[in-house]
């Protein structure tokens, strides 16, 4: 088994979807959620968390309303309409802290 893997603390996964401009369901493409992840990415690499969090790209999540979306395991806690600035917040937080970032919950998840 990868040694990697066994030491994972979090595994989050941001919804990069993308749909046709006109479909009505959006997508989280178009939320900015490419630039989410790219943000997210760097920022756990910059606290030297990468070998500890890994952060991935998803297809859609199914929370397409409440995009850019994202999933945190093995908490399995679902964030929605996630912004850049609230990244230091999951990570600081939940990630590290163990306290989920209340305010970014999708309601029912
Ligand atoms: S398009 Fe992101 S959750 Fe559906």
């Amino acid at each position: 088994m990868n040694r990697t893997v066994q030491k994972l603390r979090s595994h989050v996964f941001i919804c990069t979807n993308e749909r046709m401009p006109n479909d009505p369901r959006g997508c989280c493409k178009a939320k900015g959620s490419e630039d989410l992840l790219n943000l997210f990415n760097k920022a756990v690499h910059d606290r030297h968390l990468s070998t500890e969090i890994r952060v991935q790209k998803a297809g859609c999540l199914d929370t397409c309303e409440s995009g850019p979306t994202l999933v945190v395991y093995p908490d399995t806690i679902w964030y929605g309409k996630v912004r850049p600035e609230d990244i230091a917040e999951i990570i600081e937080s939940h990630l590290i802290g163990g306290i989920p970032v209340e305010r970014l919950r999708i309601a029912g998840k």
